[in-house]
């Protein structure tokens, strides 16, 4: 059963919807300049134009408030309310922001905020980006911007989307923006900088706001699921789930998650880095790990593997099993066990921040975009989510990603994750049939789950 006033939401991020990529006063990002060097992004695409959800915000709101969406939940690009990171606040990019909440509002559709969703502005990253001990204050300085301006009407803020990828992938493993390999030394500086640039958010956003707010972070992480329902296999699967890898221990969940929740590295992280781990003052700390008020987290498939094992096949995958067109195995269990395992382990309410599939979706003769397949993953998923909170997992909401179809990053517009159908050459948007499909979801409250699907 899900409650009465459960978030059923739909997500995106700024440099994946908004282009209008240097307009009113907004600066380069990170992702900007890694767009235009050759071979990083699939067929050279940029962020350029993208969804152009800067300029056709309010019919992307109406359709929204079509499919009955009782959550939005979108992030704010740091170049364009600060261009140069630090410093001149622009007054145009604040405003993007403000009117797109008010138009949410004026359609009873909740706004949730992410900060940061990895377009760090290029004239940070020039000045050593999260390498720099500076930066947990240039971002405390854009988080107190934003809050100044949101604040008022925005209840529900996500510091960071996905510490993982961005610092994972794109600060350790390089394989996404900066494209940056560095050491484990170097990544624990730079954990070090994000631990105290969380905090230091968190406390701007409370000052700021003087209303309680509700504040989590987005975090991904590797999930591992039982292989059978044993207390012996749940078990070992929990204690896979929480490890800290050698050579990939930033794409693990206790990394980011027990400083912030627990306030303090897990066993593992000290075994693994005795007193290499950074350092914090007892003040320190209690900023880290302030109290926050939900674990909000983006989960699509179980356990992936960095790199893939030797056969090719990740865990779950097997020959002819069932994969998303980015190759990611569909496992519906996983909508069970990650919550569980998150919720026992932090105590917060969770609230999924993402969840959806890459498709290859177009639009038919009938002009309709028939993706039955999107619609039978989000209905084994919904099911495993209700089945999670029937045994008393306290979840907030559920956000499908993505809204629209969007730059999905280093691989451009061939992957569609959208509700909604973009055809990037006309702007034109068409509801996807599992848009429809969610709104009736949505209507009866999750009830339409117990039917089987109809063509
Ligand atoms: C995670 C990220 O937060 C989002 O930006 C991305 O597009 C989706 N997952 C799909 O990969």
């Amino acid at each position: 059963m899900f409650p009465k006033d459960f978030l059923w939401g739909a997500a995106s991020a700024a440099y994946q919807v908004e282009g209008a990529y240097l307009e009113d006063g907004k600066k380069e990002s990170i992702w900007d300049r890694a767009c235009r060097v050759p071979g990083r992004v699939a067929h050279g695409e940029t962020g350029d134009v993208s969804c152009d959800h800067y300029h056709r915000f309010r019919e992307d709101v109406a359709l929204m408030k079509e499919i009955g969406l009782k959550s939005y939940r979108f992030s704010v690009s740091w170049p364009r309310v600060i261009p140069d990171g630090a410093g001149a606040v622009n007054e145009k990019g604040l405003q993007f922001y403000s009117d797109l909440v008010d138009t949410l509002l004026e359609n009873g559709i909740e706004p949730m905020v992410t900060l940061y969703h990895w377009d760090l502005p290029q004239a940070l990253y020039e000045k050593g980006g999260w390498k720099n001990p500076e930066s947990p204050r240039w971002f405390e300085a854009y988080a107190r911007a934003v809050a100044r301006r949101l604040s008022d009407r925005v209840r529900y803020w996500i510091t960071f989307n996905e510490p993982q990828i961005f610092i994972g992938l794109g600060l350790h493993l390089g394989a996404m923006a900066p494209f940056e390999r560095n050491d484990d030394d170097t990544v624990l500086q730079i954990s070090r900088h994000f631990f105290l640039a969380h905090g230091r958010a968190v406390s701007a956003l409370r000052e700021e706001a003087g209303r309680p707010l509700m504040i989590g972070m987005a975090p991904t992480g590797d999930v591992y699921l039982p292989e059978s329902g044993s207390a012996e296999d749940v078990e070992k699967a929990r204690r896979a789930s929480f490890a800290v890898a050698p050579g990939a221990f930033t794409m693990g969940n206790s990394w980011w998650a027990d400083p912030i929740f627990l306030g303090r590295f897990s066993e593992d992280a000290e075994r693994l880095f005795g007193d290499r781990l950074p350092c914090f003052t007892p003040e320190e700390w209690a900023c880290v790990s302030q109290p926050l008020d939900f674990y909000g987290f983006n989960v699509y498939q179980a356990t992936t593997r960095f790199p893939a094992p030797a056969d090719g096949y990740q865990d779950h995958a097997y020959q002819g099993s069932p994969k998303t067109s980015l190759d990611w195995n569909v496992t519906p269990d996983v909508m069970y066990y990650a919550p569980k395992f998150l919720y026992e382990r932090y105590g917060k309410p969770i609230i999924i921040t993402e969840n959806g599939m890459a498709g290859m979706d177009w639009v038919s003769l009938d002009g309709r975009v028939h993706d039955m397949q999107r619609i039978d993953f989000l209905h084994r998923y919904l099911l495993a989510l209700e089945r999670v909170m029937d045994d008393g997992v306290p979840v907030l909401g559920y956000h499908h990603w993505s809204i629209m179809d969007n730059m999905e990053w280093a691989r451009g517009y061939d992957p569609r994750f959208g509700l909604i159908h973009v055809d990037y050459r006309t702007q034109q948007r068409t509801l996807k049939d599992s848009a429809r499909w969610y709104a009736r979801v949505i209507r009866t409250n999750g009830e339409s789950l117990a039917a089987p699907d109809q063509i």
